[in-house]
């Protein structure tokens, strides 16, 4: 990886900073979605752990966004669970709904503008038994789910983010089998991916049209947000390497965003249908960006492997870190003409110093991508805390603010710091580069 050129750096007036999390990874006893049957199961979660009570941030909110008002966050992206909003097929908790509402409010009352995602991976038990993303009709129940969110709780909210990261969720879940319920059948890839997209389109819709009957003034600014994993082939001068990438980037990427913008449901998840709610179903863009993936067809060749490894960067607990990545992403998505937001980016890892690197780097990126033309808004860190990393347990520290499970402690790491002062004067100083590298 190139050194960032260390001279100071400004962004835009009125950017938005921030830090996410979803409920599922730092909430706590969500015992009624897919996930927490999943853990119980045993064997699943590398580190041998379950989610549990997590950071118990179900309770511990205003003590956190407390924590967010300190280190100068101006926006938190955070999940609504959609097995405690409906934990019965067509049966709402106005309970749980009070309490989302006073989450909301709680980040009001500070200050910080929310950013509220309906999906982040997990299925209440009654969709999962249905067959979750595989049923036609869970396109509607979503939509259903969707309309009560915002009936009860849309005057408080400004932004949406309708589904997290669809496609890896629909390829982990049923294609890859990483996540529950474990399935390895492409063609349920195709059919959850699809659903995935008609879902966005119509969540989408249903926000706009909900907060217009209901005569709420707030103006929701509705976005999907997609993990854009980068590929890279192994050798760029080899065509078989780069139409690898190339078919990866169709299969994961493109054709879901395209789809949006067109309304066309693309081949083979669809059967290149065109639906009028699907298009232009969309205010802005999140992207996710973590890493690259090195992409070859020739794997069984021991000179490719050799290459593969020497091409490896600086390594994290998780990923390999190549910023690079998040500059062509960024560039790829600007072409639809839409604000776009980093809706997570971060680094699982041990040292705390790697962090604040990492987060220099990557912000650099952010910058010339601004410079170059991409309508980028606001940048938001993964995550705000450590937390229940999915199948990794809570082995990878992710946080800006350190979380010890025995006692619940919150201990923002330097980074946190680090961060805050970026946010503060809005821009990154020579000196703060020069700190750490
Ligand atoms: C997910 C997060 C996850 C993060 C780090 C993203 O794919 O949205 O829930 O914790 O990656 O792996």
């Amino acid at each position: 990886m190139s050194k960032p050129n260390y001279r100071e750096i400004k962004f835009p007036k009125g950017f938005l900073w921030g830090a996410a999390t979803s409920a599922h990874q730092v909430e706590g006893n969500n015992t009624n979605n897919q996930w927490w049957a999943w853990e119980q199961e045993g064997g699943h979660i590398s580190d041998g752990s379950v989610s549990g009570r997590a950071c118990d941030h179900y309770h511990l909110y205003e003590q956190d966004f407390n924590l967010v008002k300190e280190l100068g966050h101006n926006v938190h992206r955070f999940s609504i669970e959609w097995s405690r909003i409906e934990p019965k097929e067509g049966k709402w908790s106005e309970k749980e709904i009070e309490h989302y509402r006073k989450v909301v409010e709680a980040l009001r009352e500070r200050n910080i503008i929310p950013m509220v995602t309906l999906h982040h991976f997990t299925n209440p038990l009654w969709l999962e038994e249905k067959g979750a993303w595989l049923n036609p009709k869970t396109v509607d129940y979503f939509e259903r789910y969707t309309r009560k969110v915002v009936e009860t709780m849309g005057d408080l909210i400004p932004f949406y983010n309708t589904i997290n990261e669809p496609v890896w969720v629909a390829y982990a879940n049923y294609a890859l089998g990483v996540h529950p319920p474990c399935h390895t059948d492409m063609n349920e890839f195709y059919i959850a991916g699809k659903h995935f997209l008609m879902a966005h389109g119509k969540s989408y819709n249903a926000i706009h049209e909900t907060v217009k009957d209901m005569g709420f003034k707030v103006k929701p600014q509705v976005g999907i947000v997609k993990q854009m994993m980068y590929y890279d082939p192994v050798d760029p001068q080899v065509k078989e390497d780069v139409d690898e990438a190339d078919r990866l980037d169709e299969l994961t990427n493109r054709w879901f965003l395209d789809g949006i913008h067109s309304g066309i449901i693309r081949r083979p998840f669809g059967e290149g249908e065109e639906l009028d709610y699907l298009r232009g179903s969309w205010d802005f863009i999140g992207v996710n960006y973590y890493t690259r993936t090195q992409v070859t067809t020739r794997l069984s060749d021991p000179k490719v492997l050799e290459l593969m490894v020497s091409r490896v960067g600086e390594t994290t607990d998780m990923y390999e870190v190549y910023p690079e990545g998040l500059y062509k992403q960024l560039m790829s998505v600007k072409k639809y003409g839409k604000p776009v937001y980093v809706t997570e980016n971060g680094i699982a890892t041990k040292d705390d110093n790697q962090r604040c690197r990492y987060i220099l780097t990557h912000l650099k990126i952010v910058h010339q991508a601004i410079r170059d033309g991409v309508n980028l808004k606001g940048y938001i860190y993964w995550s705000l805390m450590d937390n229940f990393e999915w199948s990794f347990g809570y082995s990878m520290r992710f946080g800006l603010v350190e979380i010890n499970y025995e006692t619940l402690e919150r201990k923002p790491r330097p980074s946190a710091y680090l961060y805050r002062d970026i946010i503060k004067s809005n821009k990154i100083t020579t000196q703060q580069f020069q700190k750490y590298f």
